[in-house]
């Protein structure tokens, strides 16, 4: 396949979606619907790729911005075949130019390869489907021989052209010059007063130019979202063809249909995940790890054998071999556990390191800290690293004992092998190896009676 020149239009509004969000920027599986489009083009090395943008124009080119992208703008939004002529006036104008749709995010990059292929031998290709429930597309007209002679759009057919199951997937490939020809001869009299792209297809078979429509087996892969319940049955698509390939490839998911991955999830060997999971950006599952139900991990890498509890919601974290965390932890940006490490309910933690074996079983804060190697760390314990204005470190060493609801007032040192008794406020050094202890003495007072209830007066 030679390289293509690549036209993606992105400039409607989207108003189905009733978003302030352009329609190209809502997520499918946490990326901006147009940016699968993008994954799926860039597959096939083209020589320049156009986006045509209009409606939210700036946010959607600050989202996708790449360097191999040329945003161009169309305003106001004329219709597919304006947004086309444009996209053609920032591309090289010879060899093929293939037309995709940004809100069509699903169609892979084999199809797309094949319909430049097909434009190669000096025609015009249609990527088209047959659908159970074609309303709202645009119909396939065939002549009695069978070759495509014309795409009419829903609201321009005749109630004989709407029972047409065949309908245009929006992906046409041509070569460039021809197109340039026929999108420049468009007229917008039609029912939406718009200049279709649709409309080359009747040019083409004027010109004598050989249509060819290349019908697309898997229905959902041309399915396009025009509002958010076609978003949401594409994002369960997508899902589980995640959820299948984890399988396949050795993960254990308790149930295919209730996990949701956002961007990219390795996982080892024997790795499971109970329902209701969400990983987002970049997540890495160890051999023998489990993940219980209705976690959340965001750019964590966990190590082998760890435990993730349910509820757990884990953020930008990297956590070592055979730890245990939560149920009901949360690990913040810029947490690092070594091995062995325990974080148990209510526990949250924030930019520190825990070394081997160190454990926070119940209700703490461990903020900007660096925390040593067994270290155990009572209930209700916190640093309190903010003063209101700055944050500062504090320092745990090596088998320290914190006792249960201690605030450890940051910027702090504490020994290693320190024991800290338990309602301490430490706010100085508490050398290594001692007990230090911060708090009022116990008193008991002999003498004292406990108020009586005065009698009322009759
Ligand atoms: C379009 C096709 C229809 C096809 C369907 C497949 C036309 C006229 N219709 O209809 O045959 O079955 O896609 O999903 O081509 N856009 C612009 N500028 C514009 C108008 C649209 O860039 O002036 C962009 C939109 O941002 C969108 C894409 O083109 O990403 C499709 O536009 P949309 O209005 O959704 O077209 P459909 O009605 O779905
Ligand atoms: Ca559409």
């Amino acid at each position: 396949m030679a390289a293509p020149n690549v036209a993606i239009l992105a400039a409607g509004q989207g108003r189905r979606m009733h978003s302030a969000l352009p329609k190209v920027l809502h997520p499918l599986a946490g990326r901006p619907l147009a940016a699968h489009v993008l994954a799926a083009v860039r597959n096939l090395g083209p020589r320049a790729i156009a986006m045509v943008t209009g409606h939210g124009a700036q946010a959607v080119e600050t989202a996708l911005a790449a360097p191999d992208i040329r945003f161009v703008r169309q305003d106001p939004p004329r219709g597919t075949g304006d947004a086309t002529r444009i996209a053609l006036s920032v591309l090289p104008p010879d060899g093929v130019t293939l037309v995709g749709l940004g809100d069509v995010p699903l169609v892979p990059p084999e199809v797309l390869a094949r319909l430049v292929d097909l434009a190669a031998g000096e025609r015009l290709a249609l990527l088209t489907a047959r659908v159970r429930e074609p309303l709202g597309l645009g119909r396939v007209l065939r002549a009695g021989d069978g070759s495509v002679r014309a795409i009419v759009e829903e609201r321009d057919a005749t109630d004989d052209e709407r029972r047409i199951d065949e309908v245009n997937t929006g992906f046409i490939a041509a070569p460039t010059a021809l197109l340039a020809k026929w999108v420049s001869r468009l007229t917008p009299h039609n029912a939406q007063g718009e200049y279709y792209l649709t409309d080359v297809v009747a040019m083409a078979v004027a010109d004598g130019v050989p249509v060819v429509a290349q019908v697309a087996t898997d229905e959902a892969s041309v399915a396009g979202v025009n509002d958010r319940a076609q978003l949401a049955a594409l994002e369960r698509i997508v899902q589980r063809r995640h959820a299948q390939a984890l399988m396949i490839a050795g993960t254990s998911i308790a149930d295919p249909e209730r996990i949701d991955v956002r961007g990219g999830l390795t996982c080892g060997r024997d790795v499971t995940i109970d329902v209701g999971c969400v990983f987002e950006g970049h997540v890495h599952l160890d051999d023998g790890a489990s993940v219980g139900p209705y976690c959340v991990l965001r750019d964590v890498a966990v190590g082998p054998g760890t435990r993730i509890e349910a509820y757990s919601h884990l953020d930008s974290a990297s956590i070592g071999r055979d730890c245990r965390i939560g149920p009901y932890a949360r690990l913040r940006p810029g947490t690092k556990l070594a091995e062995e490490v325990h974080i148990g309910n209510f526990v949250e933690v924030k930019a520190s390191t825990l070394g081997a074996a160190s454990k926070a079983n119940h209700l703490a804060y461990i903020g900007d800290a660096t925390v040593g190697s067994r270290v155990n760390y009572g209930a209700g314990s916190i640093t309190a690293n903010y003063d209101g204005a700055n944050k500062h470190r504090s320092i745990i060493g090596d088998d320290v004992h914190v006792g249960s609801d201690c605030v450890l007032i940051a910027p702090i040192t504490i020994g290693p092998g320190a024991t800290i008794g338990g309602g301490s406020t430490v706010t100085g050094e508490a050398p290594a190896g001692k007990l230090t202890v911060a708090r009022a003495r116990q008193v008991v007072v002999e003498d004292w009676r406990r108020p009586r209830k005065t009698p009322k007066s009759p």
